[in-house]
């Protein structure tokens, strides 16, 4: 079953989705679609309510950006790594897993 459909999603655009009880930041740029933890490793802040930049996401609560394609923290003050989740995309139809 699909998690969200790909012609909801506006490229530059992320959007938040809960699944199996996690909180997960999906961003399309270009044609392409990346799934990452949503909640920043540096603290209690939203990614998907931050500013998308090429490949990267910036934290709105202190500016830490994260790699869209890997999860990685790139800027402080994160650290560390948000899970990054597989991304399926057939026809419409996006579904995201572990
Ligand atoms: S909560 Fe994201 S950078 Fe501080």
């Amino acid at each position: 079953m699909s998690d969200l459909s790909y012609a909801s999603l506006t490229p530059g655009k992320p959007v938040r989705i809960d699944k199996d009880g996690e909180s997960i930041c999906v961003a399309r740029i270009g044609d392409e679609v990346f799934a990452i933890g949503d909640t920043c490793s540096h603290s209690d802040a939203s990614l998907a309510e931050g500013d998308i930049t090429d490949f990267k996401i910036e934290c709105w609560l202190h500016g830490a950006e994260f790699d869209l394609r890997t999860g990685n923290a790139l800027t402080p003050p994160a650290t560390a790594p948000v899970h990054k989740y597989s991304v399926t995309v057939d026809g419409d139809s996006v579904t995201i897993d572990k």
